[in-house]
């Protein structure tokens, strides 16, 4: 069985939110940034994002990580409504579930490329050992065995998107949120960067969720959401419509 037709045998969605609002507040000013976004993910589904720059893209995903707390609204993710969650019981919920990359790759800068990927398997408990056998596994298929010593200042831009999608993927999470993973690359390292992660993504049978600028890249997920000023339109865009 194929991991992208699982999505179409669990009836439940991953991650979902209902009417999700954020505002913020600049001095006396409120700042409506999302309205009333609907939004779900199936186990499995990959999705686009697209939108104009401060269209609130960031800000969803942010909301649907649990990165930040919305105005209204609830986020549920794994059948937990994230909301009713602690802060610690939040990342210890992200860390097993979910894998997150974003556009500048937030890789932790005194440490090297293993360890980087290391990290989120240590966090779960896993020994040093098993850890690092797996880091090693996944950085040989971003190919990156040569670099694994390297920390990020040492690395191409290139290099370090593929770190971040092996740290974001090493704990075969149940969904993937990313943020412009591509955004500061090249058109052909960007290519290269999505093919891998497609490819991976494919291996695990993982949802995910991906926010671009890039229409060609989004057209290569089942669905593509836009939106704009803070309104969520789904189904404008069929990602099958014009490839
Ligand atoms: N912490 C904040 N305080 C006040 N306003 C904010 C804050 N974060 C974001 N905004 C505003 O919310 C709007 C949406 O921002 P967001 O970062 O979600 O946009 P985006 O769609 O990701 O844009 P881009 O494509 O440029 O990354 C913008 O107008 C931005 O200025
Ligand atoms: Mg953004």
């Amino acid at each position: 069985m194929k991991p992208k037709k699982l999505h179409q045998e669990n009836k439940n969605p991953i991650l979902f939110c209902t009417d999700l609002k954020k505002d913020y507040q600049d001095g006396d000013k409120i700042i409506p940034v999302l309205e009333k976004v609907n939004f779900s993910v199936m186990p499995g589904e990959s999705v686009a994002i697209v939108g104009r720059s401060g269209s609130g893209k960031t800000t969803l995903l942010n909301l649907l990580g649990g990165l930040e707390t919305p105005t209204a609204g609830k986020v549920v993710l794994n059948d937990t409504n994230l909301q009713s969650l602690s802060e610690r019981k939040r990342g210890y919920l992200r860390n097993r579930v979910l894998g997150l990359i974003f556009q500048f790759h937030h890789l932790l800068p005194e440490f090297t490329a293993l360890e980087n990927v290391c990290m989120p398997l240590l966090i779960q408990g896993l020994s040093v050992h098993t850890a690092k056998k797996r880091a090693l596994s996944i950085l040989d298929k971003v190919a990156l065995s040569h670099r694994i010593s390297h920390k990020p200042a040492t690395m191409s831009g290139g290099e370090r998107q593929r770190v971040a999608i092996a740290r974001a993927l090493v704990t075969e999470p149940k969904c993937i949120l990313a943020d412009e993973p591509t955004g500061n690359l090249d058109n052909h390292s960007a290519d290269i960067v999505y093919d891998l992660m497609m490819q991976l993504i494919k291996e695990i049978g993982t949802s995910f969720v991906v926010v671009t600028h890039d229409l060609s890249l989004a057209k290569r997920m089942d669905r593509i959401v836009s939106i704009d000023r803070g309104v969520l339109n789904d189904g404008e865009l069929d990602a099958g419509a014009n490839s």
